[in-house]
């Protein structure tokens, strides 16, 4: 009796969401959208392939996370890859090859798949010495592989096969073949022959937090993606999000008050989980280590530590390291609109670049692709004609770091 007792307190105590933040959520610790999964896994179903396009930290890996679960609970078979792990084509192949090898019809095609094996360990040690002669290596088995890859996905099966951070191994390959833009061309056109296999009953669901879209437009590749659905997840309702921070509450032993709750909304503003959860343990770091009240106080001394603090730096980093040429200009743009709460006016922001560039049609074209881009990329937003920061947090962060 008493052990019955002590295993469902345990049972019930893992039940609570833990507060994970930083990488992608999964099993309990994914909270809400349960709407947005039907949705999803409806159009799955469908025959559709998704693409998830939204900006960084909306959730997109962790929701991608949850349909493999689910297609799983449905008895599909699943793969997910995050392709920041793959660093060349070849690492590419090698690990859609190491996921296949697990399924069960890797035996029916094994010697597809043994061949595959044997070109990928013959070409990788020349790999590693790298050089021209690696490339004439790859260009001539290019094709064997694909072929042999092709001989080997179950068209016949249900999978649900996950490519995450797809634009992250695409940039890799274009640097890693100085600008040359034919290879991830044709990888490109490749993934894309696959989702046209009639009759396939394999679904794919691609996600990048660098903008694919900024990517594939910035490279004049939009047609090879031109055939997902994509589906843009949105930050949480003021409903879902008041109700994560109860469900924070119980995994963490801390309770607020439902003022204390509005106000941490009404703080956020943009509603994403992430946000939601670092705010959160913000909180309760005060309360159980500096014996913080429970008061308004609380919220605000909360919110200013992050905007400080290194948790938002991701923003900056991803910004210097993605927007090559555009970097300065954009940092330009960022660091005005960050003043004003309201946003700016295009053409007080045509002004911005015409200072530097003296030519009205340069200027209007730079402005175009960088506000698409930042709109795209989840830092900007546009509202009554004005562009604004999408999040007070990202704007008081920005404001901090780069104005003040
Ligand atoms: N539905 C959710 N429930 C709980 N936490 C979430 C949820 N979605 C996102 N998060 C939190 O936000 C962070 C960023 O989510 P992630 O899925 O990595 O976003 P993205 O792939 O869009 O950058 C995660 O580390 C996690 O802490
Ligand atoms: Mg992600």
């Amino acid at each position: 009796m008493h052990f019955c007792i002590y295993t469902c307190l345990i049972k019930l105590n893992e039940r609570y969401m833990k507060n994970r933040t930083g990488a992608p959520v999964d099993g309990n610790d994914f909270f809400g959208r349960e709407k947005e999964i039907a949705y999803v896994w409806d159009l799955l179903q469908n025959g559709n392939n998704i693409l998830l396009p939204s900006p960084r930290r909306v959730g997109k890996s962790s929701f991608a996370k949850k349909m493999l679960e689910k297609a799983e609970g449905e008895g599909w078979e699943v793969i997910e890859i995050n392709l920041e792990r793959a660093h060349s084509e070849l690492e590419f192949v090698e690990l859609l090859t190491g996921e296949l090898r697990k399924m069960s019809v890797w035996e029916r095609s094994k010697e597809s798949g043994i061949k595959l094996l044997e070109i990928i360990s013959a070409l990788k040690p020349t790999l590693s010495i790298g050089g021209a002669e690696v490339k004439l290596d790859w260009k001539k088995e290019k094709s064997n592989i694909y072929r042999e890859l092709e001989r080997i996905l179950p068209h016949d099966r249900e999978v649900l096969i996950f490519f995450d951070e797809v634009a992250v191994l695409l940039n890799g390959i274009l640097l890693d073949s100085n600008g040359d833009k034919r290879q991830i061309e044709e990888l490109m056109h490749w993934l894309r022959s696959l989702r046209q296999v009639s009759g396939s009953q394999i679904r794919w669901i691609f996600c990048s937090s660098v903008g694919i879209e900024n990517f594939t437009t910035g490279h004049q590749l939009s047609k090879t993606i031109n055939d997902f659905s994509y589906y843009e997840l949105k930050p949480f309702s003021s409903e879902a999000a008041t109700s994560m921070i109860i469900e924070l509450e119980k995994g963490g032993n801390v309770t607020f008050n439902e003022e204390i709750r509005a106000q941490m909304l009404a703080k956020l503003g943009y509603l994403l989980p992430y946000f939601i959860q670092v705010l959160f343990e913000k909180m309760k770091g005060k309360i159980q280590i500096e014996d913080a009240l429970i008061d308004q106080n609380l919220v605000n001394k909360a919110y200013n530590e992050i905007i400080e603090g290194a948790y938002l730096n991701t923003w900056d980093e991803r910004l210097r390291e993605q927007y090559g040429d555009h970097k300065d200009d954009a940092y330009l743009l960022l660091r005005h609109i960050c003043r004003a709460k309201e946003g700016m006016k295009r053409e007080n922001l045509h002004n911005l670049l015409y200072q530097k560039y003296s030519d009205a049609d340069r200027t209007d074209s730079i402005l175009a692709t960088l506000l698409n881009m930042l709109q795209n990329d989840g830092y900007l937003a546009e509202n009554n004609a004005h562009y604004l920061f999408r999040s007070p947090l990202i704007r008081d962060f920005w404001f901090n770091r780069f104005v003040k």
